[in-house]
Parts: structure tokens; C-alpha cells; sequence
């Protein structure tokens, strides 16, 4: 029986060591991938990709990159969730067409004022926000707003690596969706950012503009593959409520 959000919750670890004899079906795998793109993103721009290593050679390559962790060397497959921030003029794109298509195309006197709002939103602030030319623009528009800042409240992640922190949030959610789906399964994971970042990019022939978010390595725990009890700083310290 699949488990409740309550108990993958509960049953999901950072496991270190997979059971060799227990193989896991890539094609669950690959469905908690799906599920994982129903994520949330910053501004639903989805700047992310999911690479499935499945192939015992990547697998191994993958592993030594990973520096030989035990989650990494033992695993059955592993996926790595990758950032392509580069892709932004494509995803804005994409999500345009999707409301044009809901909206029904027509002449742009009759949107509404709703739907020109949504289409703007992709045809004018993205490209406003994104756009940059070697980070010089991104610094103009960030104390642009820091100054109208003193007036009003604004959005400040202008800049290049606010971007970049805004895109990583978003494939770290995703990445979160995947591990409780496999969870579910009753299938095991370790998210991992000891990682070669640079060899990984070159294994998957990525641009250099494309980031790795984290890899995470797949398989069905062994007893000992969890470490020890979970740990967590007290709620009460972590909590605020105002
Ligand atoms: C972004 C990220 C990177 C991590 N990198 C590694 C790693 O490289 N190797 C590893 O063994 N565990 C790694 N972990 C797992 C954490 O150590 C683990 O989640 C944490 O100790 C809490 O344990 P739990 O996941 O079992 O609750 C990583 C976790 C996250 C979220």
C-alpha cells in the first residue's frame, strides 16, 4: 500500500547505503520525475531539467564525480536536477503561448484587462527582469529599484545571482516533490551537493550556463544505509509566530 504524505514524510531519509538485491523500476522513477514538475516555480518559468541516469557506466562515472559517497556508489539510478536559467526567453515563451491559447487568439484591443495583465507579465516584466548584459544591467535596475525602495515597497532580485538564487529555489522544491514520490513508492533517496559540479555539467555535454541544483541518488535502503536517528533544532526555535 502507498504511504500517506504523513508517513513518506516520516519514512523519507538521506540514505547513505542501497540494497544491491532490491532493484528499483525506472519506469516509477521516471513517473516521480513527472510528479516533480508539478512543483512550483518562480513565475511558473520552470527553469529546470531532470536528467535520469540509468546506464550502469554514467552511474559510475556519476558516483566517482560524487567523490565515491557511499549514496552515490551504491546506487541504482540517480537523477540530476539542473538549472537552466538560460532558457528563460524559451519558458516565458512557452508560458505566453499557453495563455494565448487559453485566452483564444484575437485582436489585442480585445483582451481584458486580466488577460492583457497576464500577457504583459510575460511579454514585458520577464524580459525586464531577466535580461542583463554581463551583469552590468542587472546592478542598474537593482539600485534603480534600491532608491524607489525608499518610497515604496519593490521587488529587489534584479541581479544576476539573485536570479540565479530565485531559479535554485524553484528546482530544490522540485527536488523536495521528487524525494517524497519516491518516498511514497517506498522507494529511497539522497539528495547530494558534494558533488564535481564542473565534470557532472561535462558528463551531461551542458552549456556553461546551465547550474547543477543537487544530484540524487535512487535505490531501496539497506538498515544500515540509515545513519542514525533524525535530528531537528527544537520547533520552538525555529518558529516565530508574530
Ligand atoms: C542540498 C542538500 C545537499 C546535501 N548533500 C549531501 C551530500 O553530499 N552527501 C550526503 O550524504 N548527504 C547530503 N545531504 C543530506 C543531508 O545531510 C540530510 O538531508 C540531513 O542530514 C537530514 O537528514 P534526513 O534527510 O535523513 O532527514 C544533502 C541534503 C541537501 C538538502
Amino acid at each position: 500500500m502507498k504511504k500517506t504524505f504523513e508517513e513518506a514524510l516520516h519514512y523519507r531519509r538521506a540514505v547513505r547505503a542501497y540494497d544491491a538485491q532490491k532493484p528499483i523500476d525506472t519506469v516509477i522513477v521516471k513517473k516521480c520525475i513527472e510528479q516533480a514538475t508539478f512543483a512550483p516555480s518562480s513565475s511558473n518559468m520552470q527553469l529546470w531539467e531532470f536528467h535520469h541516469i540509468i546506464s550502469k557506466e554514467t552511474n559510475e562515472k556519476l558516483a566517482e564525480y560524487c567523490f565515491n559517497q557511499s549514496a552515490a556508489k551504491t546506487a541504482q539510478e540517480m537523477i540530476i536536477i539542473v538549472v537552466r536559467k538560460d532558457l528563460w526567453k524559451k519558458r516565458a515563451q512557452s508560458n505566453l503561448q499557453f495563455l494565448k491559447n487559453i485566452f483564444g487568439e484575437k485582436p489585442a484591443s480585445e483582451y481584458s484587462k486580466r488577460e492583457k495583465f497576464a500577457l504583459n507579465y510575460y511579454q514585458k516584466l520577464i524580459p525586464f527582469t531577466y535580461a542583463d548584459f554581463l551583469g552590468i544591467l542587472g546592478y542598474l535596475k537593482y539600485f534603480t529599484f534600491w532608491i524607489t525602495g525608499f518610497f515604496r515597497p519593490i521587488y529587489r532580485e534584479v541581479r544576476a545571482k539573485d536570479i540565479r538564487v530565485v531559479a535554485h529555489k524553484s528546482a530544490a522544491l522540485a527536488a523536495q516533490t521528487f524525494m517524497l514520490g519516491m518516498a511514497v513508492e517506498g522507494y529511497d533517496t539522497c539528495p547530494m551537493e558534494g558533488i564535481d559540479s564542473f565534470r557532472i555539467k561535462k558528463l551531461l555535454n551542458l552549456p556553461s550556463e546551465a547550474e547543477i541544483n543537487m544530484v540524487i541518488s535512487c535505490g531501496i535502503r539497506k538498515p544500515q544505509g540509515v545513519t542514525g536517528p533524525r535530528f531537528r533544532i527544537p520547533f520552538d526555535e525555529v518558529y516565530k509566530q508574530w
